[in-house]
């Protein structure tokens, strides 16, 4: 296990008590990550130290802040084993994806393969692209027990497939998916691939070469950084497929009245000023965890997922969706009590032991259709989380499914 008493020193809001003294159980992290001092300082360090736009002033505080930049995304480049040249700062992984759903030319009749274990954001600009050009959405479906149905890849791809959308890790089942087979027979069929790495990218060592996709979007907020900064990472090789879905300042190395030219990857994706204080915040989150070692995250993850797997597949009354082996999953398990709304349980279990999780459909509503499930609990772990709190979650929905 990671020294957890080290790192929750680094949380500042992990040393807030509750009026009844308890802690704070945060089990939250596939919707967003506490933010270490680390990271907290790196983002007021910009704002109070190097403010100034990038890429533009000749100034010394100008070329300060544009140096801050550039470092970031070297420093998130190497993490996930990418040329900075590919990496793309955006708000989001939402943002990434639609930037590449605007950004590729689209015939009538293309198609697109996406998965029924898409988060909306793999899904809705999909859907709205199939619309505006009417190109067909199709569906690869997933087996009882939470994997995808790989071997139905083959007879959904056809002469028309332009791209395969998948995520690497799903936010409700925590499959990990086999991307790398995916993008082998994509590019068989020259289909382009594009990973939702949100949930995976925070939580198991990423090398994008190996995983040979074309593109691949996730979110800071998920990996101890802050709000509003994401990665787009394009393939070279890919990048000529891709047209600048928005247009504006320092995206372009030429205009005139009637038209422009682009500016060089991975400038021409970034029109207007960026989130300088965003990226020196995620560059210190990748800092802070390369520190620790992703192979580290990994271990002390599967060791809190096991826990959870095995005592809440202990219990009758509930009902854990996903794999049944930890070792396929990432550091997430989504379960219902049963007669017990979602929403009900969360409450109960914020108000009893202080224990923070999600319900609901967290934003993968067809999966949750296809699971036969209203809606689910979900308990989702980090670096900081130990196996007393994963203990006290297991000991508290006991308590709740005897409720009921
Ligand atoms: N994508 C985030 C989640 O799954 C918000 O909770």
């Amino acid at each position: 296990m990671l020294n957890s008493e080290s790192i929750r020193r680094d949380f500042p809001i992990l040393s807030l008590r509750r009026e009844d003294g308890k802690p704070l159980v945060y089990l939250d992290n596939a919707a967003t990550t506490l933010k270490p001092r680390q990271v907290i300082n790196a983002v007021v360090r910009y704002y109070e130290r190097y403010t100034a736009n990038v890429h533009r002033g000749l100034y010394k505080l100008a070329q300060e802040a544009t140096s801050l930049y550039e470092n970031a995304r070297e420093t998130v480049a190497k993490f996930i084993k990418a040329d900075s040249s590919e990496v793309v700062f955006t708000k989001n992984a939402t943002e990434g994806v639609n930037v590449v759903a605007y950004g590729l030319n689209w015939n009538p009749g293309d198609e697109v393969i996406t998965t029924v274990m898409e988060h909306h954001s793999n899904l809705v600009p999909w859907q709205i692209i199939c619309n505006r050009f009417k190109v067909r959405l199709k569906f690869l479906d997933i087996t009882e027990d939470g994997y995808l149905n790989v071997e139905n890849l083959t007879s959904l791809i056809s002469k028309r497939t332009r791209l395969i959308a998948l995520n690497h890790v799903s936010n409700v089942l925590g499959t990990i998916n086999p991307v790398e087979e995916i993008t082998k027979l994509a590019h068989e069929h020259e289909a382009l691939v594009l990973i939702d790495a949100a949930q995976s990218v925070p939580h198991i060592p990423i090398d994008v070469r190996r995983l040979g996709c074309d593109f691949l979007v996730f979110s800071g907020h998920k990996m101890l950084g802050p709000t509003g900064i994401g990665v787009l990472y394009v393939d070279r090789d890919a990048s000529d497929a891709l047209q600048p879905a928005f247009g504006g300042g320092e995206m372009i190395s030429r205009v005139d009245l009637e038209k422009a030219e682009w500016n060089d990857m991975p400038w021409r994706f970034e029109p207007g000023t960026p989130n300088v204080a965003g990226a020196a915040g995620l560059a210190a989150a990748v800092e802070y965890l390369e520190e620790i070692g992703m192979d580290n995250v990994r271990r002390h993850e599967i060791q809190l997922t096991d826990l959870a797997l095995k005592r809440l597949g202990d219990l009758e009354s509930v009902v854990v969706y996903g794999p049944k082996k930890t070792e396929d999953r990432c550091g997430l398990v989504a379960f219902n009590v049963k007669g017990v709304n979602s929403h009900d349980a969360a409450l109960l279990l914020d108000e009893l032991e202080n224990i923070a999780v999600r319900s609901g459909l967290h934003c993968a509503e067809p999966l949750h259709r296809r699971l036969k499930a209203q809606s689910s609990v979900r308990a989702s772990f980090y670096i900081y989380n130990t196996l007393e709190e994963v203990e006290l979650l297991c000991d508290t929905v006991e308590k709740i499914s005897r409720l009921s």
